[in-house]
This record gives structure tokens, C-alpha cells and sequence, in this order.
């Protein structure tokens, strides 16, 4: 496996204190790999706890006439069956939507989707016997693709259109033009902790659950909702969750409230957790998305016109649908600057599982159209694709004719913060692409059956949720009388290192070393109304929460120290555990000792929103993002013609974190999230068969990169410069933006493609490539 690379270090920003800036181990990483942290199933049980199964429906379109749960109820084990019935509160969801039963009733929309749950005495009685109960389902047709959707206008929300200029007239105008299709599949999250809850009763129909979740807020909202009590009576706890990767952010919901459906029916706890085809079967996945496309360009490559209609397939409910689909829109630039621009996004229902966020968000549908475009624009004018990608970047040019510049996205976002010419001029030096592209074109033409590809592409991610009202966040840090210190937050830890992070900043905050402050679990009691965890922003919204509360501790603490030694507030510094005033030097412990002993408060809470932001729903114009997270990466890969198979064989990535928090984890986040979105395009296949049964439920066919799939050459180096908006400690998110670096893959699929096919037509390739989708390219072309 690849490791650190000593460049990665050097390029590191210099560190902001001594707690952060550095590569601190994740807070439980030892731990973790000592087997001996506690996820939902490893928390000790309560006497009487029951375990549940869901019961999925096996048709993906039907009037659900009957539930017959005579055989399950008799097998051993077996306590009950919860049905919607059951349920003491609204039998639909708390969803935004209102559009999802929490048990199918009258109706039922996927193979997969869940009637009721089984309890008994252990997982296994359960699931045994769910599989026995007899649904009574009356098929109705079925819609199980894009297409099929678009023709019966079949939609969960209505289209959105986004236009600049006119597209059409520019069209009609353009030097050049090109029509196109293009279709992306999907991805299962794969977090290798499955979705589980724990629901356990309290005393007056008070409940504590436990679920391995993204979003507790979302999950107590919804979890009172089910049950018809105030959210006050509900308390939900996370500690961890073992990856997340977006299926965690309303999934976990459902779960929470089957858990708690079948705990009020059987007066135990009860706890749902789902095997690895289940989970397949019954949640939601990333997007898959199908585009029709026109482009205008000019003799230079440089893009003219757009006209795209960009179709999501949805699933059978909104879900976060329409934030995705937006978010895929928000994208369709990447990094490129759109004149006239005319989309149209359809958020298409289809009978199959209702798919949801996933890495990115959006954003990787939409970027990999237009990085799509870019490599065809290169192949029809015959020129590097790279050059064209250059031409197009945004910039502080001037538009012929006119006094504005290229600098403005299609959603009348200013790109203020624009790096991309120096990343990537930086990127193609240090990887020698331009000598590399010889080179791989000479090794081709000495190699009949294996050929290579190379490319670059950019990324420029919006660094904000597109619900302006998400972004806010809270904190509670706490100093104990032995002067360590217990910080808690509204975020989530899915392994992406958030709570070593907000750990480092109140650490520095407070002047102590990193092993004097706890990050603990997330609570809805504690921190309460918690956005997701979601949109890359945990260390943004709870960083800066985190950094507030601490700050109010330490001026607290300050005012008191200027007390006794009868100096302004200004002259008490915090540092390496202990507390200079001009007078004198205490440790930190004994200032804090000595504060509680003259009844200062010792603890406090914090509170961020994120500035700057504001943009009108309706026709998705103004500025979304607070700023923009940027990277480039060059791929190469090899492909065997005659099998269709490929190897990704060297890449290196230039990213942009700002001044990083803690480099370990983010180049971290960088390797991950590139593998994650490799698996995306080449191998991760999802396959529905035309009774709409999802057939690539386990391991066994449905295949995620293993270590052995990572490059052996897999260099990160990042982009030395702090984010340029006030974020916490001069840092930018990292968690998702690095997935649409793996889009390089694929464009370098299309490079090994073209040059094995030796003609000059443009490479359709499918999306995820694999070996049949490659095959599939060599063979026929536009
Ligand atoms: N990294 C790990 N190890 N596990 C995860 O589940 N989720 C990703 C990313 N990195 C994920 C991860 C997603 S989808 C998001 S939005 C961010 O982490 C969320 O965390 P952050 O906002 O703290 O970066
Ligand atoms: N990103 C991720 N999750 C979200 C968003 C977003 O922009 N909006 C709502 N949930
Ligand atoms: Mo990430 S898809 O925003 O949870």
C-alpha cells in the first residue's frame, strides 16, 4: 500500500499550533485497529433485547393486498411481526417530501422495499423467518429506468432548468458542434459498517436510540415523528459510525424508526441490524444520471454553447433528490468557464430504491459530463485534451466585446478564489505529462494487445450545503477541575478524522496538548437541531463551533488570571499547558483549579454560521458556496484490447486543503476518496434485472477496489497556499472533493481507447468501465 510520500509532508502548510498543523493519529485509530472501540452492535445489551428483520417486498410495483406472517410467527425464536399498522404516529416518514411510508402499506414501489420487520430472540430467527412471511402483492407496471421514466414523465420533484445567455442562438453560431449521450451508473456505499439501530424504551415514553447515523438531528426528528411524542423525549447517540460516505445521512433514519416501531409494539429494546444483501436491497445509492447533450466550440476547443438535459433516476421517493440534482447542475462547469448555457435536470421516479446522497453529492455527475465534453472536443479537433481543459479554465480574461470576464459561473457565482491555472500548470510539470504523453504514444506503438492512456483533469468543488440553512453548528467544550478538557459537537465521526480535528483546534484554542481534550460521542442532548454531517463542512461548522466555545473558556479563564495579577486581558497568553501573564506562570491545571475555586465557568458553548452565502431556490442563482476546494490529478492506465480489462498504473494528484489541520488525514480523505471514485467508474457495476430485483447485492458481484487495486505509483501532494475566505485555521474541506479526481480514470480510459482504436472517432464509453464497457468503446464509435 501506498504510504505518506515524503513530498506530501514538505508541501504541508506549516503548522498552526502545536496541536494542529501536524499528523496526529486519528483519536481512536489505535483503538480501532486493536479491535477495541465500540460500534452500535459492539455497545452491551440491555436485558431483553430483541433483534428484527425486515420483511422486503418482491415486486417492484404492486397493490400490496395481504401479509400472511402465520409460518414466520411459528418459527422458534419468533416474538411478533410489526406491520404499518403498528406504528403510534404518522405511518409516513418525516421525510422533507412527505412521499415515503415508513412500512409500505397499500402499495409497494421496489423489490426490496420494507412491509414490517420480524422480532425474535436473535438476528438469525429473525431473518429466517422474515423470509418466511407471504406477501399477497398484485403486480402493476413497472418503471425501471431513465428512459422509461422521461418517456411517462414519471418524476419525484419537478424539473429545474438553469440558463445563461442563449444557448440556442450560440449554438446556431458555433464553429464547431457535437451531439452526444452519455450514461453513469451508480454506487453502493459499501461503509463497511452496515446501517444498524438500537432502540431502546425509557421511562415515560422517553427513548434513547442508538444508530450508527450522519444526521442524529434527522434521526430523532423522524424517530418522534414515527412515534407521536415531542423530539425532547428522544435522545440519539453516535459514537462512531464504521463509513457513512453519504448513505448515512437520511438512511439511517428508516432503520432508527423500524427499531423503535417494533420496541413500542413489543414493550423491549430492539435492535435492527441489517446483513450486507439486505442492506443492498433495501438502500438508497448514489445516482445514476443519463445525459443528452450539444456543445458549440471554436477552432481553439474553446466551448461556445451548452445545451444539456441531465436525467437523475431517483429512485421511488424524493429523498435528497432535489439538493443532488442541483448540486449535479452546480457542477456541470467544474472547472470551465460556461458563456451560453441553457439545462434542464429531470429528477426522475423510478421503481427501484430510493438513492441518495453519496460522496460528492452531484457534483461527480456533473463533472464527469463536462470533462466528458472536454476529451471529445480534444479528439474532434485533434488537439492534447489538456490544452483544451486549459482554454476553457476560468480566468480574468475579458469576453470579447464585452467588460465582463470569465470568471462567473452560470449560476452568477464570481470564482473568486480561481488556482486552477497555477494547480494544474504545477501538476503538469511535476507529473512530466507533456514528456509522458510522447512517451506512452511510442510505447503504444511498439505494444499490439496492451495500450496505455494518460490525462489530467481539474476539480473545483463548492464548499457549503445548498441549504443555506444547514450551514450553521454548535459546540460544548467543557474543562474538568483537573484541567482536561471534554468537547462535544453537532458533527459526526464516519472515520474521516472530524473529531481528531475539532480535538486539534480546541487543543490550540486552549493552549494544552492534544491528549488533554476528549472528543465525545454525538449526542441530540447535548448539541441539539445538528445539521448532517454531510457536504465536506464537518470541520468548517463544527471546527469553528468547537473554536468558539473554547475561546469563551479561555477568556474566561483570562479575565480571572488578570484578576490576580493585575494586568489587561490582552497580556495572558495560552501556550503548551500553561498560562503566562505578565506577572507570573501557572499551568493550565492549576489556573483551572484555582478558577473553580473562585467560581468561574468552566465550560461553554459555541455557536457558527457560515458567512457570505445567500441564493434563490427558484432559479438556483446567487452564491451557494462559501468558497471552492480545488485539485487536478494525471492518471495512466493500461487496457488489454482484447479483454477489456484495465489497470490504473500511476497517478499523481496536486490538491488543494488549504493550510491543512492535520496532513495525515487529509491526504488520507485524498487516497480514499480517489479510490472510491475509481471504483465508481471502472468496477462498481449495479445491475437491475428487468423485473427491477437489484442482482448485485454482495461482494460476490458487486466489486469495490481492494488494496491490490491501488496504484503502485499514487503520489499526493498538496497546494501550499491557506483556504483565502476566513475558515477555521486557514483550512478547506477535504472529504468529498477528491472523489471527482478519479474522473481522470475514466478520461484516461478514453485516451487508451481512442489510441488502440487508431481512428479518429469519439470513444463512447459507458460509465462504470468495465472490461464488457471497454470492449464495448473499441468496438463501436460515433
Ligand atoms: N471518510 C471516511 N473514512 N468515511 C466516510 O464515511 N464520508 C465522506 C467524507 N469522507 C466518509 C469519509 C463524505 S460523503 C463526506 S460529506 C465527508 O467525509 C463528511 O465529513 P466531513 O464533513 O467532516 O469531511
Ligand atoms: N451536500 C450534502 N448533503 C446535503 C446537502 C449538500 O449540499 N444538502 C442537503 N444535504
Ligand atoms: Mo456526504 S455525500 O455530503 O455525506
Amino acid at each position: 500500500m501506498p504510504s505518506l510520500s515524503p513530498t506530501v509532508l514538505e508541501a504541508a502548510p506549516t503548522p498552526r499550533g502545536p496541536a494542529a498543523g501536524v499528523n496526529q493519529f486519528h483519536e481512536s485509530a489505535l483503538a480501532q485497529v486493536a479491535g477495541a472501540v465500540h460500534y452500535i452492535d459492539d455497545l452491551p445489551e440491555v436485558r431483553g433485547t430483541l433483534h428484527a428483520a425486515p420483511i422486503l417486498s418482491t415486486q417492484a410495483h404492486g397493490k400490496l393486498l395481504g401479509v400472511d406472517a402465520s409460518a414466520a410467527l411459528a418459527m422458534p425464536g419468533v416474538v411478533n411481526v410489526v406491520l404499518s399498522e403498528d406504528i403510534p404516529g404518522d405511518p409516513m416518514l418525516a421525510a422533507f417530501a412527505g412521499d415515503e411510508p415508513v412500512f409500505a402499506m397499500d402499495t409497494v414501489q421496489f423489490v426490496g422495499q420494507v412491509v414490517g420487520v420480524v422480532v425474535a430472540h436473535t438476528a438469525m430467527q429473525a431473518r429466517h423467518a422474515a423470509r418466511k412471511v407471504k406477501l399477497n402483492i398484485e403486480a402493476l407496471p413497472a418503471v425501471l429506468t431513465v428512459q422509461q421514466a422521461l418517456e411517462a414523465q414519471s418524476f419525484v420533484l419537478p424539473p429545474v432548468t438553469v440558463r445563461r445567455g442563449d444557448a440556442t442562438a450560440a449554438l446556431a453560431k458555433a464553429q464547431h458542434s457535437l451531439h452526444g449521450t452519455l450514461e453513469v451508473g451508480g454506487q453502493e456505499h459499501f461503509y463497511l459498517e452496515g446501517q444498524i439501530a438500537y432502540a431502546m424504551p425509557l421511562e415515560q415514553n422517553q427513548w434513547c436510540i442508538y444508530s450508527s447515523t450522519q444526521h442524529p438531528g434527522e434521526v430523532q426528528h423522524w424517530v418522534s415523528h414515527a412515534l407521536g411524542i415531542d423530539n425532547h423525549a428522544v435522545k440519539v447517540e453516535c459514537r462512531r459510525m464504521g463509513g457513512g460516505f453519504g448513505g448515512k445521512e437520511t438512511q439511517a433514519g428508516h432503520l432508527a424508526v423500524w427499531a423503535a416501531v417494533a420496541a413500542v409494539k413489543t414493550k423491549q429494546a430492539v435492535k435492527l441490524r441489517m446483513d450486507r444483501d439486505d442492506d443492498f436491497m433495501v438502500t438508497g445509492k448514489r445516482h445514476p444520471f443519463a445525459y443528452e447533450y450539444t456543445v458549440g466550440f471554436d477552432d481553439s476547443g474553446r466551448l461556445t454553447a451548452l445545451q444539456l438535459q441531465m436525467a437523475a433516476n431517483c429512485g421511488f421517493s424524493a429523498d435528497l433528490s432535489g439538493p443532488v440534482a442541483d448540486r449535479a447542475i452546480f457542477h456541470t462547469d467544474n472547472a470551465y468557464y460556461l458563456q451560453d448555457v441553457d439545462i434542464t435536470s429531470y429528477r426522475c421516479k423510478t421503481n427501484t430504491q430510493s438513492h441518495t446522497a453519496f460522496r460528492g453529492f452531484g457534483g461527480p455527475q456533473g463533472v464527469i459530463l463536462i470533462e466528458t465534453i472536454m476529451g471529445d472536443i480534444a479528439r474532434a479537433l485533434k488537439l492534447d485534451p489538456l490544452d483544451v481543459r486549459l482554454r476553457n479554465l476560468y480566468s480574468d480574461e475579458a469576453i470579447a466585446g464585452t467588460d465582463q470576464k470569465r470568471d462567473t459561473t452560470h449560476y452568477q457565482m464570481k470564482v473568486e478564489d480561481n488556482i486552477l491555472h497555477p494547480l494544474l500548470s504545477k501538476l503538469e510539470l511535476s507529473a512530466q505529462y507533456r514528456r509522458r504523453v510522447e512517451a506512452i504514444s511510442a510505447w503504444n506503438a511498439g505494444s499490439p494487445v496492451l495500450k496505455r492512456g494518460i490525462a489530467i483533469t481539474p476539480v473545483k468543488f463548492g464548499i457549503s450545503f445548498t441549504a443555506t440553512l444547514f450551514n450553521q453548528a454548535g459546540a460544548l467544550v467543557h474543562v474538568y477541575t483537573d484541567g482536561s478538557v471534554q468537547v462535544n459537537h453537532g458533527g459526526t465521526e464516519m472515520g474521516q478524522g472530524l473529531h481528531t480535528k475539532v480535538a486539534q483546534i480546541v487543543a490550540d484554542e486552549l493552549g494544552i496538548p492534544f491528549a488533554r481534550v476528549l472528543c465525545t460521542a454525538s449526542d441530540t442532548s447535548k448539541v441539539p437541531n445538528a445539521s448532517a454531517t454531510a457536504a465536506s463542512a464537518g470541520t468548517d461548522l463544527n471546527g469553528r463551533a468547537a473554536q468558539f466555545a473554547a475561546r469563551h473558556v479561555r477568556d474566561n479563564l483570562a479575565a480571572f488570571v488578570c484578576g490576580l495579577d493585575g494586568c489587561g486581558a490582552g497580556a495572558i497568553k495560552f501556550k503548551g499547558g500553561e498560562v503566562f501573564s505578565p506577572v507570573t506562570t501557572r499551568s493550565f491545571d492549576e489556573v483551572v483549579k484555582l478558577a473553580y475555586a473562585n467560581r468561574i465557568q468552566l465550560w461553554s458553548d459555541g455557536f457558527y454560521r457560515t458567512p457570505k452565502i445567500h441564493y434563490d431556490k427558484t432559479t438556483l442563482t446567487g452564491r451557494p458556496f462559501y468558497y471552492f476546494a480545488y485539485g487536478a490529478a494525471c492518471t495512466e492506465v493500461v487496457i488489454d484490447r482484447l479483454t477489456g480489462e484495465s489497470k490504473v498504473l500511476k497517478v499523481d494528484i496536486l490538491h488543494d486543503v488549504g493550510r491543512s489541520i492535520n496532513p495525515a488525514i487529509d491526504v488520507g480523505q485524498i487516497e480514499g476518496g480517489f479510490v472510491q471514485g475509481m471504483g465508481w467508474l471502472t468496477t462498481e457495476q449495479l445491475v437491475w434485472n428487468d423485473k427491477g430485483y437489484l442482482s448485485t447485492h454482495a461482494p460476490s458481484t458487486y466489486k469495490i477496489p481492494t488494496a491490490g487495486d491501488v496504484p503502485e505509483h499514487f503520489k499526493v501532494d498538496l497546494w501550499p497556499e491557506p483556504n483565502r475566505e476566513d475558515n477555521v485555521f486557514g483550512s478547506k474541506a477535504v472529504g468529498e472533493p477528491p472523489f471527482m479526481l478519479a474522473i481522470s480514470v475514466y478520461e484516461a480510459l478514453r485516451d487508451a481507447v481512442a489510441q488502440a482504436r487508431g481512428d479518429d472517432k469519439l470513444v463512447r464509453l459507458t460509465a462504470p468501465a468495465t472490461a464488457e464497457n471497454v470492449l464495448r468503446a473499441l468496438q463501436s464509435g460515433a
